[in-house]
């Protein structure tokens, strides 16, 4: 198949494309139906107790409602810089217990999107649980009725296909007009802009309803947005591109896929680079996760594809790994090609992220930033580029210089030694090989910041960084932004919301900047 998306090709592609939906719901439904005896009450009673305890649990709590708003947020310090209008979306699972059941997974819980609108006069907040049809029966019923990613439910409601799990929770894409809140085992969900009203499971064209949308779609500096959707049950990638007005340009069908759990890709200039990681879908589980098993000895495979003909294809191979995050990516003009990597193995995914359900701590293997070189001749490289206050988490970059050979990469780091979570803001400048950085303190946990361009900026570092974090000691959300050209300075305006909200993942801009 080529990416010439003419007739013939779409069919074949369609036709792939209804059996992959089927093959994830027929998967998910398998471990659904299978009961044994779950502990989600004792992870509700070691939550709570734990809860009364450890300020840090704030961050894993339910939201008090399924709709929250602002109208102005209390400026803490600073004043907005002159010229930021926009904005900034956020999404995170935040619902996670019902009739008394908790879930056991941080990736399980129900997805809340945020609109924090700014403009010279002031920001306000608006929170909405998006409405998945999971989210909607479940309401309706007072339990969960659908397993999820990391739990298995007693007594499930039949199901049909991936969207009865969705969980809508990772990230959001404004895009041709629509506000998509993007999960990755099936469709993205459409929610009005402003008010963040959902208005149903968005479907990219026929034949392609309940496909699986990954949550890290790239948006090229044309505005052609590349995503993925991962079958993960039957090795296979469907591969979407889609134009900068929001209309699919076509679907393509990788096969031969390991069945590792890809979370995220890079691209560059020309390609699409897709890391099948050491942590793979191997063995029979009564969750979706526990399917999969981190293999220290199976390296991990790099599928390389060419944007202008995704038939085009080859692989690398490197040491064994798994990560959720990607930074930029380029090739040189001899053809090699590099990027950047939040690097690690599974002990987050299988331990962390279960642990902070019970309100324990659990210590992950760090992560650590690195660059990849995949060279011309087939062979790759791995380069550590520091194991500095890890651990290294949410890159972020210029969007102007995507596909380019960037200078600077943005992360949170800087794990607390008796919580879960992060404290800084890091800049990474490849040239200098310098880390600089804002630590908000002790009893603040940072969340992923967004690099937003000055309008009409000429260096790389010319901008905002705009992102939330959670203060435990107010017990309340702040929003943050900084100069990122002066970082170690810290925010230039900190605002506060006056209730806080769960941590949550990933953010988009929609504004002048
Ligand atoms: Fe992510």
């Amino acid at each position: 198949m080529t990416l010439d998306f003419t007739r013939r090709s779409a069919l074949h592609i369609l036709g792939a494309g209804a059996s992959l939906g089927a093959g994830i719901g027929a998967s998910i439904g398998a471990f659904a139906k299978s009961s044994t005896a779950n502990t989600a009450l004792s992870d509700f009673e070691s939550f709570a107790q734990s809860s009364r305890k450890n300020p840090w649990t704030l961050g894993w709590r339910s939201v008090p409602a399924s709709d929250m708003s602002t109208a102005k947020l209390r400026v803490v310090s600073g004043k907005i810089p002159t010229g930021l209008s926009g904005t900034f979306y956020r999404n995170g699972p935040a619902l996670f217990e019902r009739d008394g059941l908790r879930l056991h997974h941080w990736f399980d819980g129900d997805g809340m999107v945020h609109a924090y609108h700014i403009n010279a006069d002031g920001v306000s907040h608006t929170g909405r649980m998006v409405r998945t049809d999971k989210y909607v029966r479940e309401e309706k019923a007072g339990r969960f009725l659908a397993s999820a990613f990391g739990t298995k439910i007693d007594n499930p409601a039949p199901v049909s296909g991936p969207d009865d799990f969705n969980a809508a929770n990772t990230s959001i894409l404004p895009i041709g007009g629509e506000l998509l809140a993007l999960w990755e085992g099936g469709s993205a969900y459409r929610l009005d802009d402003m008010t963040l009203e959902t208005l149903g499971a968005k479907t990219w064209g026929k034949g392609l309803k309940g496909m699986p949308f990954s949550a890290h779609p790239k948006v090229d500096t044309d505005g052609t947005v590349w995503n993925f959707g991962q079958d993960v049950f039957h090795n296979r990638l469907l591969v979407y591109k889609i134009h900068a007005n929001g209309e699919l340009a076509g679907v393509h069908l990788l096969k031969n896929v390991a069945p590792g759990m890809i979370h995220d890709f890079c691209i560059t200039k020309k390609h699409l680079i897709f890391v099948v990681p050491s942590f793979q879908a191997v063995q029979q589980s009564d969750t979706f996760l526990g399917k999969f098993k981190w293999l220290p000895q199976e390296g991990q495979r790099v599928i390389v594809v060419e944007k202008d003909n995704l038939d085009a294809r080859r692989e690398y191979e490197l040491p064994p790994g798994f990560q959720f995050h990607y930074g930029n990516a380029w090739e040189d003009n001899v053809g090699d090609i590099r990027f950047s990597v939040c690097a690690g193995d599974d002990s987050f995914i299988t331990k962390g992220a279960t642990a902070v359900m019970r309100g324990e701590k659990f210590e992950p293997t760090p992560t650590y930033l690195a660059h990849v070189v995949l060279y011309k001749n087939g062979k790759a490289r791995v380069e550590k580029v520091s194991k500095e206050r890890a651990a290294h988490e949410f890159p972020q970059f210029n969007s102007n210089v995507m596909g380019e050979n960037a200078r600077y990469l943005y992360t949170v780091g800087d794990s607390f030694e008796d919580a879960p979570g992060q404290s800084s803001i890091l800049k990474h400048d490849f040239v200098s090989g310098k880390i600089t950085g804002h630590n908000y303190g002790q009893a603040t946990v940072v969340e992923e910041h967004l690099f937003l361009a000055r309008p009409g900026s000429s260096r790389e570092d010319e901008g905002w960084l705009i992102g939330t974090t959670l203060n435990l000691e107010t017990q309340r959300t702040q929003l943050n932004i900084i100069d990122a050209a002066h970082i170690e300075d810290g925010p230039v305006c900190i605002l506060e919301l006056p209730y806080a909200l769960p941590l949550g993942f990933h953010g988009a801009w929609k504004g002048t900047a």
